[in-house]
């Protein structure tokens, strides 16, 4: 696992004489952890529900320090990343570590341009889904299905098949996510064009039609390349470490991105996008928003805000500053700064930043709460939302599952505290 271990916890258990010595190591940079492998052999488990205190891995990939809002790719800060950077310069940099050179670059670029149709079978699985189905439900059962058409590259321990699956997955969930919304419209799917930029060639998919091309405007096509690039990793959260544990089973990386698809489904992670629309739709208008920042306040009422607070961060969401900044700029390119649901957005989040609850529990908005505006923005339905995130997602799956793979790992497999029934005999 990690390098050496200067530092020691001593933990004393109640009627055990001796004391366990647990290593402490520590990272490049954020908290120390404390190695508490040994103390099965000691006849305990640590006990951590939604893993708050527990670091399940070493990564090199991506750091979040959520008490100052920074997040750092590879040790490069996402506002810079977002400033001078775009979403596959930043693909490459999770998946190999270090910023391509021009040469690099452009080999990339045409690498993946090259990967983006689907073998012309995978249409007829589209076939299969009801057309009211969730595009999340179709992109989990095609990513999936992708293991059953290029399984001349699924030999996880062969880094060349490792490097050929994440340049297709890359390549193609794009044209998967065009796909399901296509099948839900009851149009014809798009073939991707290989002359247009990886988010214009989205956009391109998701409203060309046979009878009519789309012309992506250049702010847009900058808007859509932000928000892929604002999602593309966030370190061990729930969806990654799925991937994670789905591969650390020896599962092909195709599954095991499947997997982490129907993990970031919920609205607790990337399905929070989708919420955030579908709460402003019912709270209704501006004069609404006292009451529904009553009921986020509520210990009785289920209800919460969408798009605000996280895990991790307790201060402003580097990622949601950027997107506000975004979101602006879409706005006024499209002609409607005036938009009745960003000025909801906007009334809620100045109520919520001031609100003495919100202050206390440091609940701040997240990258969800401006990205769904944008999307709705440009046109892209509610429903697509979370397959955006999916697609913007990937090659962070891909990279943490990568590092894992080329390294010594173990099967993740967590232990419990057992409350149920003991030993009982079955009736005669
Ligand atoms: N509105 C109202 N109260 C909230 C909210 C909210 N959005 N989020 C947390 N709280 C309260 C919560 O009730 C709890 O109060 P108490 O201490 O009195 O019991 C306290 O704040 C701590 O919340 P928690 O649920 O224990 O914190 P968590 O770290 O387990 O949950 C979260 C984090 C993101 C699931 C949660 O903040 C939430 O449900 N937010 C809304 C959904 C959302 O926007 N999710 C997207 C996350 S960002 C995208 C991604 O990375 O996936």
């Amino acid at each position: 696992m990690t390098d050496q271990a200067p530092k020691q916890a001593t933990l004393t258990i109640d009627g055990v004489d001796d004391p366990i010595e647990l290593p402490i190591y520590s990272g490049s940079v954020g908290p120390d952890v404390i190695d508490v492998g040994k103390l099965t052999a000691q006849g305990y488990f640590t006990y951590d529900p939604g893993f708050v205190s527990t670091a399940s891995c070493d990564s090199e990939i991506t750091y979040i320090d959520g008490d100052n809002g920074v997040l750092l790719h590879r040790g490069y800060p996402i506002e810079q990343l977002a400033e001078k950077s775009d979403y596959l310069e930043l693909c490459y940099l999770l998946l190999n570590g270090e910023l391509p050179t021009a040469d690099e670059s452009a080999a990339f670029v045409d690498t993946i341009k090259h990967h983006t149709m689907v073998n012309e079978q995978l249409r007829s699985f589209f076939k299969g889904f009801s057309p009211s189905a969730h595009p999340m439900a179709i992109l989990c059962g095609v990513v999936g299905a992708l293991s059953a058409f290029y399984h001349d590259s699924t030999d996880i321990d062969n880094p060349e098949h490792r490097k050929i699956t994440a340049h297709r997955l890359i390549a193609k969930m794009p044209t998967l996510a065009a796909m399901s919304y296509k099948h839900a419209q009851g149009q014809p799917f798009i073939y991707p064009r290989n002359d247009l930029g990886y988010a214009e060639n989205f956009l391109h998919m998701m409203f060309a039609t046979p009878c009519e091309d789309y012309k992506v405007s250049p702010t847009i096509a900058k808007a859509m390349d932000r928000i892929f690039l604002l999602h593309a990793d966030h370190e061990q959260n729930a969806s990654t470490s799925t991937v994670r544990l789905a591969g650390s089973t020896g599962a092909n990386p195709f599954a095991s991105v499947a997997a982490g698809i129907a993990a970031l489904w919920g609205p607790s992670h990337g399905g929070a996008n989708e919420a955030v629309l579908n709460m402003l739709d019912e709270i209704g208008s501006v004069d609404n928003i006292p009451e529904y920042i009553n009921k986020a306040k509520d210990k009785n009422d289920p209800f919460r805000i969408m798009g605000f607070g996280h895990r991790v961060y307790k201060n402003y969401d580097p990622r949601a500053k950027v997107m506000q900044q975004t979101c602006h700029e879409v706005l006024e390119e499209l002609g409607v700064e005036d938009n009745p649901v960003l000025a909801m957005a906007r009334e809620l989040e100045r109520i919520a930043l001031e609100d003495e609850y919100f202050v206390e529990k440091r609940l701040y908005p997240n990258v969800d709460f401006y990205s769904g505006i944008i999307l709705k923005a440009i046109g892209i339905p509610v429903e697509m939302f979370t397959v955006i995130f999916a697609t913007g997602r990937t090659p962070g799956w891909i990279a943490h599952w990568n590092e894992m793979i080329s390294g010594p790992y173990k099967i993740g497999r967590p232990r419990q505290l057992y409350k149920g029934y003991t030993k009982r005999d079955y009736p005669s």
